[in-house]
């Protein structure tokens, strides 16, 4: 489920606050990716509340227009699941054979699950024979699902006519984007970062090879609500602020100390998880490099906290800086636009459907 297969398909990353889609089109003989289909529309926050599906009628509907305004024909779809409900992790297993891991990997995944397996979707794969851990172990990358909330995701694609032919992983998604993107150095070590609305999903990778992710509970939603709080506003004044727009009676000296005070929890719950990774890091390399991406690497400021605070480069990642839009649909604005928000469409959209 959460692994590749071969033919090309649509990316569609339904976000709490927009549903984003993207579609690539592949050269072929490796000359890389043309984007030839690209847009996003919003939803309002009640749609999707902390990646749970709540108006399941207003997301279908909202699926339905974009397809149609953007005029995408193919109807086979990845989408990605990402938030509390989602689980990966890379596990360190005795050596064995195929067959073996088959019949035991519900079993051992049973200790790394906070879940009741029963309730979950498992997937797994063994990674690179040079395992990390040494000899008489294997590496194996564990990936685990509720089953309710693919369930809430499959239904709305199905009902807007689609078919969900992959169901992936954001910080898998993320991973792929940059991949196609950026060149790496055998030892570096990079976070990506993607705040979004109410999720942040991060992965490391070391010499181009993914060894951590984790999903955390924070992201925009924290940046609008302090400000609604503080100066007693409406969502949409606060939103509006929050990205800087005026707003009539309210100073924007009044908004800069929030949206300061906000970066630091973010930053800090970003930090308490690349800490924690460095616990159980194989290497000692130092961070070398944050990509950030998500809406939210917008905010006035978070790139320049989050430097500071980990000591390290913050670059904003641009999911189409190797692939080209072509196409009366794909134009330059449109791409520009969608740049800080697209990361994970972009990911979706490099994977190929199995049968
Ligand atoms: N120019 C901007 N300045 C600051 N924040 C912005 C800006 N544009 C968008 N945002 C914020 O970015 C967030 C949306 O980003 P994104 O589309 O990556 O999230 P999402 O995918 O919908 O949510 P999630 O990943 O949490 O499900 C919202 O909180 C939005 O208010
Ligand atoms: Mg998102």
């Amino acid at each position: 489920m959460f692994f590749g297969g071969s033919r090309n398909l649509v990316g569609l990353d339904i976000g709490d606050s927009s549903i984003k889609v993207v579609e690539l089109k592949d050269r072929g003989k490796g000359r890389g990716y043309e984007v030839v289909k690209l847009g996003w529309e919003p939803l309002s926050s009640e749609a999707i509340v902390d990646g749970a599906i709540m108006d399941s009628q207003l997301v279908i509907e909202t699926i339905t227009r974009l397809f149609q305004r953007c005029r995408i024909k193919t109807t086979k779809v990845a989408t990605a699941l990402s938030g509390h409900s989602v689980i990966v992790k890379r596990i360190s297993l005795p050596n064995m054979s195929e067959a073996e891991l088959a019949e035991s990997i519900q079993w051992e995944a049973e200790q790394y699950i906070p879940f009741d397996i029963d309730d979950v979707n498992l997937d797994y794969q063994i990674l690179d024979a040079s395992s990390l851990d040494g000899e008489g172990s294997m590496d194996v990358l564990l990936a685990a699902a509720k089953k309710d909330k693919i369930n809430d995701y499959v239904n709305v694609i199905t009902e807007a006519g689609l078919t969900p032919a992959v169901v992936d992983i954001a910080a898998f998604a993320l991973q792929n984007a940059f991949e196609v993107n950026y060149e790496f150095e055998p030892h570096e070590v990079i976070a990506l970062v993607d705040v979004g609305a109410a999720v942040s999903s991060i992965s490391v990778l070391y010499g181009g090879t993914s060894i951590y992710w984790r999903d955390i509970n924070t992201g925009g939603n924290a940046y609008t609500d302090a400000i609604q709080k503080e100066l007693n506003l409406s969502a949409v004044q606060a939103d509006q602020l929050k990205r800087g727009e005026e707003i009539d009676g309210i100073p924007y000296e009044r908004v800069l100390p929030i949206l300061s005070a906000v970066n630091d929890d973010v930053g800090n719950e970003i930090q308490k998880t690349l800490d924690f990774f460095k616990q159980i890091s194989p290497t000692d390399e130092p961070l070398d490099k944050l990509c950030l991406t998500g809406g939210t690497a917008q905010v006035v400021h978070l790139k320049e906290a989050l430097a500071e605070r980990l000591n390290t480069t913050v670059e904003l990642l641009n999911p189409f800086r190797m692939i080209e839009p072509t196409g009366r649909e794909a134009t330059p604005d449109l791409v520009n636009e969608m740049m800080p928000t697209a990361s994970v469409a972009v990911g979706l959209a490099l994977r190929k459907a199995g049968d």
